[in-house]
């Protein structure tokens, strides 16, 4: 049985393969077209997952498609005919780009796959994002939550999971929700929706929360976990370009200019900012404001999930949580989730946003239409496409790349270790590809650590990146408890896809300066033998050479591009950037003559 779960016309486009229930293949279509967040048709994704289930498109039995896009434009034309005429350039643009294709879906699978219209299936969008934490996750029974921008009609939803099915039983509508919300302050704070909620979440802790009671102006929550938003405040229902409205910027002020340099007086100015402006302090006084508001929307976000999750706890009495949307991807609200509220474990998928929801159209279709019984769980993030050596070999010859090559792993990983604990940063590319946003010590930069000035080395060198995003550490997950706040890190998933962000223990703060944010907290992943073999060995190596068994990792890609794919991509974001060495699979490719 071939199930082919697609999401695409949206945000990221994605392509998943289930081969009798179990998963084969997942990845997003900007890591073979190279457009980050492209959201056209996955043409590449889909051969890529044929390709890893050795099948053709005509062996598909279904082709689920994560969201109904009849009721979506629904949604969108019963909203704009509510808020005519305000709405007139809403309206003129959806009707163009939904005529033209978007809601021909299935006439489009059915010409590019060679279906017949009956293998083509449709599920429900936030169905979808709760299938694809839930059905893949290793509880029996768990409530679930989603919660993200909005789907067709809904922007959250909840319910109990129980066996091979998932009853949902409430939700919130659009337009009211917690993901625009949070996205509208995305944009008020100068950053790109969908791309720069990372940025909002990484400023938060150089401010204060000083506005939250401005923000929750803005939405009213019950005691049951559900909200209104005041829609005075804001746009989005009715304009494609303004998210708030002149009354919002009456309560907050001018909106922050567009991707303007950040720094605080506890950010400090970053080298590679170059010379200190004149209006120096003027600018820190205003910056320290944007990450007040930073700060008071994440509490306010934070407070509100809290009482949803406690109100499902209460209502469904389950100790454990499946989450998935835009939304579950606030690992800050997710590490207090799991500290302070009932909940004993909670799962996230990496892909927890709406590339995710491919996987769940999948696992929808298997599950609970077809009503097989569940045989998988979701336990690591490597399910893109991977590149053997002889593959590498080919690369590293066409470009007439001299690297060295080791048949004994020990000591390739010795040599890493050397590197980095003499302060160099490496390229590391290892196996499949990641299934999410995140990089998981299969196409990461990596570096040590133990290094205060790492993080401007770092961001020199390939990322040019604000204070504001902090770095990652992988940390081998038996010794997780020693370093961060977490215990019992091997009961839990979502630290195993950085969705989890906790406090450095106290002690390690110091001995950790590169990878603890400026509020002493760090987003770490931790690291399993059995599931990331070399990257454990590495991050073993270094803590018996150093003491540490951490790494500092962060994606593998130069700004503004999505994280590398193939070999190819690889060597060329190594010369184009500062890095020191490249580890491919067996080699090391240096810079040294
Ligand atoms: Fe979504």
């Amino acid at each position: 049985m071939n199930i082919l779960g697609l999401s695409f016309f949206y945000h990221d486009a994605a392509a998943t393969l289930l081969q009798d229930g179990m998963l084969i293949a997942a990845a997003e279509e900007e890591r073979f077209s190279r457009l980050k967040h492209d959201s056209g048709y996955p043409l590449h994704a889909i051969r890529f997952c044929l390709e890893s289930g050795k099948i053709q498109a005509r062996d598909l039995d279904y082709v689920v498609f994560y969201e109904k896009p009849f009721v979506k434009f629904e949604r969108i034309l019963t909203t704009a005919l509510h808020t005519a005429p305000r709405s007139l350039d809403l309206f003129a643009r959806a009707m163009k780009n939904w005529l033209v294709d978007r809601l021909w879906i299935k006439n489009l699978l059915q010409r590019e796959l060679g279906l017949d219209p009956g293998r083509i299936l449709f599920s429900e969008h936030h169905l979808s994002h709760a299938a694809s934490t839930f059905l893949c996750s290793p509880f029996d029974e768990a409530a679930v939550l989603t919660v993200d921008g909005v789907g067709e009609w809904a922007t959250a939803s909840s319910g109990v999971g129980k066996g091979n099915t998932i009853k949902i039983d409430r939700e919130i509508r659009f337009p009211h929700s917690l993901g625009l919300l949070y996205s509208v302050f995305t944009a008020f704070l100068g950053f790109e929706v969908n791309e720069g909620e990372y940025k909002v979440m990484g400023m938060a802790p150089y401010g204060e929360p000083r506005y939250a009671d401005k923000v929750e102006k803005l939405i009213h929550v019950d005691g049951d976990g559900s909200f209104r938003l005041d829609m005075d405040y804001f746009s989005y229902h009715y304009s494609p370009s303004q998210a708030f409205t002149a009354k919002f910027v009456d309560l907050f002020g001018p909106p922050r200019e567009p991707e303007s340099y950040f720094f605080t007086k506890s950010s400090g100015y970053p080298s590679y900012f170059g010379a200190k402006p004149a209006n120096y302090d003027a600018l820190v006084k205003r910056n320290e404001y944007y990450a007040d508001i930073a700060a008071s929307i994440q509490a306010v976000t934070e407070e509100i999930l809290l009482k949803m999750v406690n109100a499902l706890q209460r209502q469904t009495g389950q100790r454990r949580l499946c989450m998935a949307g835009g939304v579950a991807l606030n690992s800050v609200a997710n590490g207090r989730l799991l500290k302070e509220t009932a909940f004993e474990e909670i799962y996230i998928q990496p892909a927890a946003g709406d590339s995710g929801a491919a996987l769940g159209a999948a696992l929808y279709a298997y599950h609970m239409i077809l009503g097989q019984p569940r045989r998988f769980v979701m336990d690591h993030a490597y399910w893109g496409k991977g590149f053997d050596e002889s593959a590498i070999h080919d690369t590293l010859a066409e470009q007439n790349i001299c690297a060295e090559s080791f048949t004994d792993e020990d000591k390739l990983l010795d040599r890493v270790v050397d590197g980095l604990s003499q302060g160099k940063v490496a390229g590391w590319f290892q196996g499949r590809f990641e299934w999410g946003p995140r990089a998981l010590g299969h196409r990461s930069i990596i570096a040590d650590p133990r290094r205060e000035a790492m993080k401007d080395i770092v961001n020199t060198k390939i990322k040019f990146r604000e204070p504001y995003r902090p770095f990652a550490p992988s940390v081998l997950e038996n010794r997780a408890g020693e370093f961060f706040d977490l215990p019992e890190a091997e009961r839990h998933f979502p630290n195993r896809f950085m969705l989890y962000v906790v406090d450095v223990k106290d002690k390690a703060k110091g001995q950790l300066p590169a990878i603890t944010h400026v509020d002493g907290s760090a987003r770490l992943q931790t690291v399993r033998p059995d599931t990331s073999p070399r990257y454990y060995r590495l991050i073993e190596k270094f803590g018996q050479a150093t003491g540490v068994p951490v790494v500092l990792n962060t994606s593998f890609n130069l700004r503004g591009e999505p994280i590398v794919t193939s070999p190819a991509d690889a060597l060329k974001t190594f010369y184009n950037s500062g890095l020191d060495f490249l580890v491919l699979d067996n080699c090391i490719v240096t810079k040294e003559p």
